[in-house]
């Protein structure tokens, strides 16, 4: 049985993520923005990854109650995007804030009680868009390779302390994520819509899969085929790839123009 923090656990794939940890008889804290758990559910605490606070809170529950924690899932995340003239700095600051920086703090938050332990595993959500980086959303994609980066180098530098890591990169699945969509770019923000709402995978679909890869101590988890198809394509068909890449450039630049009108 393992001990494990999940945060953004209110919602999509966190809280599919805890129901499987829970039906697998795992003790789970689930953490989120909300002062009280939604459902009143598992063990809850109240944790803004954008808080140092609330991560050193986070910190000393795990320790008070548990004496230390097995697995760390930084997975809290708000959906942004845009073409790069018309999404404004404000929304680069909140989700750099929110999705890398939030999963920088929460690493930099426990690395010290594994190193101490000794074990641990820290499987942080990024995206498929921290793999292959699709047009008009940059800002995001920016973020999630960063986290795909942040994982990687933390896998190598924790090794010698039997601390392992993980990166999900999941293609789009429906959730609530698209309500987080604040931007300038309406244009862009209602595809971004569409193409979650109307994914044929639902956040359990993910969390199987993701769960599969946490319990191998996988270090890239890509739980789905389009994922897994479009890193295939980058990696070994390159110019098919860009060809793809441009093709969606277009006709996003169709649909965006004329609802700018
Ligand atoms: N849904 C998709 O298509 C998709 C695809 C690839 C990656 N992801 C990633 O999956 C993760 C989970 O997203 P989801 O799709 O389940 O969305 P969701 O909106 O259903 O759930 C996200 C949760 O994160 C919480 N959250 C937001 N800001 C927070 C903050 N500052 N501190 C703590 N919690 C915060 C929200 O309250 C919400 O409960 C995100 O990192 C997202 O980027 C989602």
């Amino acid at each position: 049985m393992s001990r494990v923090l999940v945060t953004g656990a209110a919602s999509g794939l966190g809280a599919a993520l805890v129901a499987r940890f829970v039906a697998e008889g795992h003790q789970v804290l689930s953490t989120d923005l909300a002062e009280d758990s939604p459902d009143g559910g598992t063990t809850y605490l109240k944790l803004d990854v954008r808080s140092p606070d609330d991560w050193d809170a986070a910190v000393a529950w795990c320790e008070q109650n548990w004496g230390g924690l097995d697995i760390l899932v930084n997975n809290a995340g708000i959906a942004t995007g845009g073409r790069i003239d018309v999404e404004t700095l404000d929304e680069w600051d909140r989700v750099v804030d929110i999705n890398l920086m939030g999963v920088v703090r929460g690493c930099r938050a426990f690395v010290p009680l594994f190193k101490q332990q000794r074990s641990g595993q820290i499987v942080n959500t990024a995206s498929a868009a921290g793999l292959v980086h699709p047009p008009m959303m940059s800002s995001y994609n920016t973020v999630k390779a960063g986290v795909v980066a942040l994982s990687e180098t933390l896998s190598h530098e924790l090794h010698p302390y039997g601390v392992s890591v993980s990166v999900a990169c999941p293609s789009f699945f429906r959730t609530n994520l698209a309500d987080s969509i604040r931007g300038a770019d309406s244009a862009m923000g209602a595809t971004a819509r569409q193409l979650i709402e109307k994914s044929p995978r639902t956040a359990d679909d993910i969390a199987a899969a993701v769960l599969d890869g946490i319990k191998k101590k996988r270090f890239l988890i890509i739980p789905d085929r389009p994922a897994a198809l479009a890193w295939r394509t980058k990696r070994f068909a390159r110019p098919l790839y860009d060809r793809q890449m441009r093709k969606i450039a277009a006709r996003a630049r169709q649909r965006a123009e004329g609802k700018d009108g």
